[in-house]
């Protein structure tokens, strides 16, 4: 475990999304860019200032400026952006996206029977926030040659897990935005990955029904076991690093192996021990 920083990130500025509380995958990677050397910005939705706790990581990261801001707002977007040059003195190197939050998942209905207005309001602040947050940047000329922009995503893109429902379709969405874009942010030599987590216990993770059981049946499939907030959060760091300078539109799979695999032995010894029992 990464414990002292390395300096991965010295010398580079940023703006980091979507941290709430210490739960927040963002709020480890956070820490970790601290860690490694880097100044960055911290973002939430207005909404969060109520309940969130960004002063205290922002302490914790040597005063990071905080800018609520909403994702689904390209104005707000364009304040973000405004506000991290400045703080940065010019262009900026990364940006990491960690937004997330299914509405019909949240107000339990089925996926048989979404609600299409929180449908549209779950994809734009799932997914077409991401697009938002890289356009707002491009306006800007904000991002710097070998920049990199990271966004946390989950294998429900590619796979049907029954109650992450819309959530799914939004982080497909998200995952083609990350292509889509990924074309056109290489003629400025900038890089965009998804980075496909293991479910992890946090606010947004929490509102998923029947979370702690895809949680147990995840880290008892992962030959690793599933990745926690601290290890997505260096796993993060090193794509922001210069060491990953070639890698992009990718969705990376930081979830201790579950995506390649079918059924593990405790599973199979689970189910044989139902059947006897
Ligand atoms: P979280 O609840 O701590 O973070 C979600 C963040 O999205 C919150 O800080 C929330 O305030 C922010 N947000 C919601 N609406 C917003 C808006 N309109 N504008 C700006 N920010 C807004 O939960 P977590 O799990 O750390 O989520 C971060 C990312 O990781 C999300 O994209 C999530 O889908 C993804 N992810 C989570 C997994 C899990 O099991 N928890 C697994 C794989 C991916």
């Amino acid at each position: 475990m990464a414990t002292d920083g390395h300096g991965l990130l010295a010398g580079k500025t940023g703006i980091i999304s979507g941290a709430l509380d210490p739960d927040s995958i963002s709020w480890a990677v956070a820490e970790a860019a601290h860690r490694e050397g880097a100044r960055f910005v911290l973002t939430n939705a207005p909404v969060s200032k109520r309940f969130g706790q960004l002063d205290a990581l922002s302490e914790a990261t040597g005063g990071s400026p905080i800018v609520y801001a909403d994702a689904t707002s390209d104005a707000d977007m364009d304040a973000l952006y405004a506000e991290a040059t400045g703080h940065a003195g010019g262009q900026i190197d990364f940006v990491v996206h960690s937004i997330g939050m299914g509405l019909n998942v949240r107000k339990g209905k089925a996926y048989e029977e979404l609600k299409y207005e929180w449908y549209q309001k779950t994809l734009d602040i799932s997914a077409v926030s991401l697009h938002r947050m890289v356009a707002a940047g491009l306006r800007a000329d904000a991002i710097a040659s070998g920049g990199s922009v990271v966004a946390m995503s989950y294998i429900g893109a590619q796979r049907t897990f029954s109650t992450y429902s819309e959530m799914g379709d939004a982080k497909a969405l998200l995952e083609s935005i990350v292509r889509s874009f990924g074309y056109r942010l290489g003629k400025k030599s900038i890089r965009i990955n998804a980075l496909s987590q293991s479910p992890t216990k946090t606010t947004a993770g929490g509102g998923i029904e029947g979370f702690d059981a895809l949680y147990d049946f995840a880290d008892k499939v992962a030959p690793l076991g599933n990745a926690d907030q601290a290890s997505c959060a260096d796993y993060t760091v090193t794509l922001l690093s210069d060491y990953t300078r070639m890698v992009t539109m990718q969705t990376l799979f930081h979830d201790g192996g579950y995506n390649n695999m079918g059924i593990s032995e405790e599973i199979v010894r689970e189910m044989m021990a139902q059947k006897d029992a």
